[in-house]
């Protein structure tokens, strides 16, 4: 996985020096009659991170942490591989096996072992409906989505400034284009954007994807989908910077003709782009270098990860999916994609990398203070202004008259509330939140999202 300083240059590199020592052998040649066979002509990478960072782009693989002591597995992937997916280890159920109870040592595992061998790393993922702990299965409505924003922050706190990628959002859509039903879904539409919001919040310096399968053939009704949303989430200034295609060409499915069409139609939209769990029934050898080619040719396909080292490390070990064989060999698959890499293309251009929030001094202006009194009771919300940024602020709440309280916050559109804190909400819609005391007080508050509108929201208060 270490790569020479020589396995970065780009390709031309090799090219002109192929030329320069091949003018050197022919004026040898004819001073002295020598003859040499010519150093170099095919002169390339020989490892699949190295040939793909030729083009500025990475190669990767799904890691196991519980693979880590087989030292076969871990010498391919550490030679061949500079992009490294925990397998299993950065799931909901895995990082928060009880609820606000963080475990990260698996995570830990696979992300100090690819860092030490001079690997990035991609997070996966951070909310899904697929492989959620029991408690969070369990949940629904305010308090799911609540949870599923803490997770998002403490997960990606914990790794702040240490991946390249974190897929926010796994395989939220339906065959038909349609969003699949959840959990998550359950808790308002809205869920999406508000997993990627506080996603750009809690680490501004990883790029954000969202991740998915079937999504490769661009007259599918699902890439159409996935596309809508990425381009409604650009148009609107959602934090999105990347889209993951999951490329399992197994289980039925293959390489379509139209592949490219996709990678190139979603890196349109201002997105990177990237294969990210690559796998092809039997490994077949012209859909793997056709899948290879077709992101050489983006500028904006940044990378390739496969899902798994060896045949018998694939979640579908029975499809022989994979580069390597069980006994750790090179499969034909291997050497298409490596010439695949040497052959060159477009060089990669990725998005710029996020920056983090910036303080302006814009000031929200609004009501501060509405206070009903229904039913002989009373209570005061009093709104105060929080940090801000360039495109949402902070306003803390502060309840007063009563310890029994319920805050009804009408938000103007298009502003929309991202987080809240130290309440519990519910969502009667995306423009109205009813706070009640989850225990923490009476001091609370929330992240609004302006889309342009800096207006507060207005309050009422109803003690009871
Ligand atoms: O670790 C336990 C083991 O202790 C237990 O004895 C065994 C019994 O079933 O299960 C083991 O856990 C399994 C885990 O993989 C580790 O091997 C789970 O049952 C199994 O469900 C889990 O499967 C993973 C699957 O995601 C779950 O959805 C696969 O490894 C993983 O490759 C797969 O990856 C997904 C991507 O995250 C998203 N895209 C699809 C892809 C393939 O399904």
């Amino acid at each position: 996985m270490a790569e020479s300083s020589s396995d970065l240059r780009p390709r031309r590199w090799w090219r002109s020096t192929t030329t320069r020592v091949l003018a050197g052998v022919a004026t040898v040649a004819a001073t002295a009659t020598v003859l040499v066979a010519a150093p170099g002509a095919d002169a390339a990478a020989s490892t699949l991170g190295a040939a793909a960072a030729q083009s500025g782009r990475y190669f990767g693989t799904a890691i196991a942490a519980g693979r880590l002591g087989d030292s076969a597995y871990t010498t391919i992937a550490a030679r061949e591989f500079n992009m490294v997916t925990p397998e299993n280890e950065m799931k909901p159920d895995a990082t928060e096996p009880n609820q606000n109870q963080f475990n990260f040592s698996s995570g830990d595992q696979v992300y100090n072992w690819a860092v030490s061998h001079g690997a990035r790393v991609r997070g996966h993922t951070l909310a899904w409906h697929a492989q959620q702990p029991g408690w969070m299965q369990s949940m629904s409505g305010s308090n799911l989505r609540n949870a599923m924003i803490n997770h998002i922050q403490k997960v990606m706190a914990h790794y702040q400034g240490k991946l390249a990628y974190w897929d926010v959002v796994n395989e939220a859509f339906n065959e038909d284009g349609s969003r699949r039903q959840s959990n998550l879904q359950s808790t308002g539409n809205d869920w999406i954007e508000v997993a990627f919001r506080t996603a750009r919040a809690a680490d501004p310096s990883v790029k954000l994807c969202y991740n998915d399968y079937n999504i490769d053939n661009w007259s599918y009704a699902k890439t159409q989908g996935v596309y809508r949303m990425v381009q409604d989430f650009k148009s609107r200034g959602v934090p999105i910077d990347c889209v993951g295609l999951q490329a399992h060409f197994t289980g039925g499915s293959s390489v379509p003709g139209n592949f490219q069409q996709t990678i190139s139609s979603f890196a349109a939209l201002g997105v990177d782009v990237a294969l990210t769990e690559v796998d092809v029934t039997n490994a077949n050898t012209s859909q793997y270098s056709a899948l290879t080619q077709a992101c050489m040719n983006v500028a904006r396909c940044v990378g390739i990860t496969v899902w798994g080292v060896r045949d018998s490390d694939s979640w579908r070990s029975s499809e022989s999916p994979l580069l390597f064989d069980g006994g750790g060999n090179k499969k034909a698959a291997y050497n298409s994609v490596l010439n695949a890499l040497n052959a060159g293309g477009t060089t990669a251009t990725p998005t710029t990398t996020p920056t983090g929030p910036t303080t302006t001094t814009t000031t929200p202006t609004g009501p501060t203070t509405t206070t009903t009194t229904p039913g002989g009771g009373s209570c005061t919300a009093t709104l105060s202004a929080g940090q801000s940024w360039g495109d949402r602020y902070n306003l803390n709440v502060s309840v007063s008259g009563s310890s029994s309280w319920t805050v009804t916050m009408n938000v103007p559109s298009p502003e929309r509330i991202s987080t809240t804190w130290n309440i519990n909400a519910t969502w009667p819609s995306s423009q109205v939140l009813v706070a009640t005391p989850n225990g923490s007080g009476n001091n609370w508050g929330v992240t609004i999202m302006t889309n342009g509108n800096w207006t507060w929201p207005s309050v009422s208060c109803s003690a009871s």
